[in-house]
């Protein structure tokens, strides 16, 4: 498992955050890992170098056309666009759906804080698509453990954000009779199926090889050192008797963004000794902060990104105000010069929002040979946004307590096993 990472991106990853933006700025390469994402590149993170260094395979033509033969239906503008760009054994998963089997989906969020970003909603709108055209259960784990372990937080308010995030992911439409929401801290005691997953998958992965793919040290806390086998967990139907009856050959696909693998590469390591299926997967890139494609958004700076909670008007200056424009110095050198989409944050957020590939098109044209300004861009931009967050304030006020319940409840959802 080590083999995938250099070893000087293991130094890398010891160092902490800010240190780390610094190494990845000395050294060239893109640092990439669950807790850091980090590029000196204005385009940010070489996603293609990336497939090469973890060893998953780059989604191509022939899969979405296989997908679209299989399913019969045309690939979500996320596949299409290539958001979703990376994948493990997807061609598994099809072959199952082609013969009838059945599988889930299991997706996570880690709850950092109360309010979710535009961005956060990329991997459920998708999954929340997958789960559509697969007819399939989804278990989503809400992480409050690990931010409790790695943020300044204390536990209490860990688990109160799992269940406010939860209110935003059930926002987007999920149905409750296919869907699973759990908080490890809830769940995990209550459920000694899910508890043995974890200790066999801690009895499999030694302290040296979590070093290896993690960056752990010495002098990290033994809580994040063994929680790796929490986020492993979910991959395996046996972890949820009341879902799937006690099945251990039901394999999962996992949507998730890139910088998750590390911990399903692991996973996929000892599902084998377990006598588990591989967990197969599909890899986002990442949805870059409002200042640019070199960091990832981070929920604790306000200004990076656009919340579900911010009103039209900071939508509007937010947008205005910071995000990073690929356009010209001036009018007059952009009408002559024209924008660059690749690295403009407005177009780089239209190619996630507008659904519609032809006017998109239009734009990426209009904007690249200068007719079109950063203003225009923008302008179109703050009306998506400003209807996605406005929508999914409406639909999150009906998200009632009981609700909330209904679907964090141990139970067995609608499909029989
Ligand atoms: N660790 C993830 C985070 O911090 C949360 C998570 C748990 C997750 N299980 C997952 C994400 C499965 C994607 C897929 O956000």
């Amino acid at each position: 498992m080590a083999e995938n990472i250099t070893e000087s991106k293991m130094e890398e990853m010891q160092l902490n955050d800010g240190a780390a933006k610094e190494a990845a700025t000395a050294a060239e390469e893109d640092i990439v890992d669950p807790w850091t994402v980090a590029t000196s590149s204005e385009k940010g993170i070489d996603y293609d170098k990336l497939i090469k260094r973890f060893g998953s395979t780059k989604i191509d033509q022939a899969l979405l056309d296989r997908f679209e033969k299989v399913t019969g239906h045309a690939p979500h503008h996320l596949l299409r666009r290539g958001v979703f760009f990376s994948q493990r054994e997807v061609n598994k998963i099809l072959d199952r759906y082609e013969a009838k089997k059945p599988f889930f989906l299991y997706t996570g969020r880690g709850p950092s804080s109360g309010s979710m970003h535009t961005g956060h909603l990329i991997p459920f709108v998708f999954t929340k698509w997958l789960q559509e055209v697969f007819d399939v259960p989804l278990v989503v784990q809400l992480t409050d453990d690990e931010k409790f372990l790695w943020k300044d937080l204390k536990a209490e308010e860990a688990f109160r954000l799992a269940k406010e995030n939860a209110k935003d992911i059930i926002a987007l439409g999920f149905d409750v009779e296919k869907t699973f929401i759990f908080s490890d801290m809830e769940y995990i005691g209550s459920s000694p199926a899910f508890y043995m997953n974890m200790i066999k998958i801690q009895k499999c992965v030694t302290y040296n090889q979590v070093k290896g793919i993690f960056g752990f040290t010495d002098s990290d806390c033994i809580g994040k050192i063994s929680f790796p086998s929490i986020q492993a967990a979910p991959s395996f139907s046996t972890s949820f008797p009341q879902i799937f009856g006690g099945k251990k050959d039901i394999p999962c696909l996992i949507p998730c963004a890139i910088d998750q693998d590390p911990y399903f590469r692991m996973t996929r390591d000892v599902a084998p000794r377990l006598g588990y299926p591989k967990p197969a997967l599909i890899h986002s890139t990442f949805f870059p902060a409002l200042q640019g494609a070199k960091t990832k958004m981070s929920a604790s700076e306000p200004n990076s990104s656009i919340f579900l909670t911010d009103t039209a008007k900071q939508i509007k200056t937010k947008i205005n105000k910071y995000a990073f424009s690929g356009g010209g110095t001036s009018v007059e050198d952009h009408r002559e010069r024209g924008g660059n989409c690749e690295i403009d944050i407005a177009y780089q957020y239209l190619t996630f929002f507008m659904e519609d590939d032809e006017r998109l098109e239009q734009i990426r044209k209009d904007y690249t040979s200068g007719q079109l300004l950063t203003g225009d861009l923008k302008k179109e931009l703050i009306v998506i946004l400003q209807k996605v967050c406005t929508d999914h304030q409406d639909r999150r006020k009906q998200v009632t307590d009981d609700i909330l319940k209904e679907f964090m409840r141990p139970r067995k959802l609608k499909y029989d096993f």
